[in-house]
C-alpha cells in the first residue's frame, strides 16, 4: 500500500514541482494535483487533477473521500507581495485553507499534513543574522502575520488533537521550471530571465538587501525529507526554520556576470523593499540539521548555473 497524496495549489511555482517529484517517488495514480487553475502540461498528463477551491472545506472532503487520500499537502495561499494589497482576501486564504486541512486531519479523514511556513514570520525586532528557530517574532506584513498565526494553529492542533502536521519556514525560492506567484523574493528568479533576454535588469530590491533564499531542488528535497521522518525525531511543532543560502541583488549579479560577462544591473526598490528589510538576512537551521539530517546542496555558484542552464534549455 503506497501513499495516497493530495496536493492544493499544485499549479504554482513550489507545487508543480513538488506533484511531480511525488508523482515520480510514489507512482502518478497515487498523487493528486488540485488548483482553481488548470497547470503546466506536463502537470496535467501525467496524473489526475482536479478543479479544487482550498476554501471550501466539502469540496476537498469530497476529493480526499474519493481518492482514499492520507496526506495532504496544501500550498494555496497569497504570498507576500500581493497580500499588502488585498489584506483581507490574503487573509482569509491563508487562514481558512489551513483550517480545511486541520479539521480533515483532527477528524482522522488524512493522516499526515504538510503546510509551508515562510521566513516572513519574523520582523524587524527579530535578530537578523543567522536568526534562531525560536526568537522574536513581530511580522509587519499581512503574510508574515496569517503564517505566524498558522504556525501556533499547527502547534495547537497537534497538542490538542495529536494532528500530524509538518512545517518548513521557507525561504525565497528560486526556480525556472515555473513562474514565483507575487513574493518578496520574486527578484532573484526574474533576474535570470532578464540576463538572458536582455542582459540588463532593474532590481525591486536595493543592491545591498541580504535575504535568505534557496534553489527549488533544495527546497522540494527539505520537504519530502521532512514528511519521511520519524514523527518521534521531530521537536518542532510550530515549523522549521531552513536556511539555504544568503546574498543581496548585487551578489547575485556579480554571480550572473561570471558566465554573462556584459550584464547590467540597476536599483530603483519599490514597496518590496520595506517588507525584505523587515525579515532576517540569514537563517540558523540547527534544528533541522539535528532532528531530520537536513544540508543544503545549491550555494549561490551552483544555483546561477543552474538556473541558466536550466532556462536556455526550457
Ligand atoms: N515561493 C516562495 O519563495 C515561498 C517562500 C516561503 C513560503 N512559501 C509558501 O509556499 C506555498 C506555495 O507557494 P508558491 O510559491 O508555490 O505559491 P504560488 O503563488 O506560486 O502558488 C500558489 C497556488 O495556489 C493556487 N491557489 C490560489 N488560491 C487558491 C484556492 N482558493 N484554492 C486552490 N488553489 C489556490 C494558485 O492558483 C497557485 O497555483 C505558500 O504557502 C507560500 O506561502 C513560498
Amino acid at each position: 500500500m503506497g501513499n495516497k497524496i493530495l496536493i492544493i495549489g499544485a499549479c504554482g511555482q513550489i507545487g508543480t514541482e513538488l506533484t511531480l517529484t511525488l508523482r515520480e517517488k510514489f507512482g502518478n495514480e497515487n498523487v493528486v494535483a488540485s488548483d482553481i487553475r488548470e497547470g503546466n502540461e506536463q502537470l496535467m498528463q501525467t496524473g489526475p487533477f482536479e478543479i479544487l477551491d482550498a476554501t471550501n472545506y466539502k469540496a476537498i472532503e469530497d476529493i480526499v473521500m474519493h481518492y482514499e487520500i492520507d496526506e495532504v499537502y496544501l500550498m494555496a495561499a497569497m504570498l507576500s507581495a500581493t497580500a499588502e494589497k488585498f489584506p483581507m482576501r490574503g487573509w482569509e486564504l491563508n487562514m481558512n485553507s489551513l483550517f480545511n486541512v486541520l479539521n480533515l486531519a483532527k477528524d482522522k479523514k488524512i493522516s499526515k499534513l504538510f503546510w509551508p511556513s515562510s521566513i516572513a514570520v519574523f520582523g524587524p525586532t527579530t535578530p537578523k543574522l543567522n536568526t534562531p528557530q525560536t526568537t522574536v517574532m513581530e511580522p509587519t506584513t499581512v503574510y508574515g502575520i496569517s503564517k505566524q498565526t498558522g504556525e501556533r494553529w499547527c502547534e495547537y492542533y497537534h497538542e490538542k488533537y495529536g494532528v500530524d502536521v509538518r512545517s518548513i519556514r521557507y525561504p525565497g525560492l528560486i526556480s525556472y521550471k515555473t513562474a514565483p506567484g507575487g513574493g518578496t523574493t520574486d527578484y532573484a528568479v526574474e533576474i535570470f530571465h532578464e540576463a538572458l533576454n536582455k542582459q540588463s535588469y532593474t532590481s525591486f530590491l536595493s543592491e545591498d538587501t541580504a535575504l535568505p533564499m534557496m534553489f527549488m531542488d533544495d527546497a522540494i528535497e527539505a520537504t519530502i525529507r521532512l514528511m519521511d521522518a520519524d514523527k518521534e525525531s521531530l521537536s518542532i511543532k510550530s515549523s522549521y526554520n531552513l536556511g539555504g543560502i544568503s546574498f543581496t541583488p548585487k551578489e547575485i549579479a556579480e554571480s550572473i556576470k561570471k558566465h554573462i560577462p556584459n550584464f547590467k544591473i540597476d536599483y530603483a526598490p519599490d514597496f518590496r523593499q520595506a517588507i525584505a528589510d523587515s525579515w532576517p538576512s540569514s537563517i540558523d537551521d540547527s534544528q533541522a540539521q539535528k532532528d531530520w539530517g537536513w544540508k543544503h546542496q545549491f550555494d549561490l555558484g551552483k544555483m546561477t548555473k543552474a538556473m541558466l542552464e536550466g532556462l536556455r534549455n526550457l
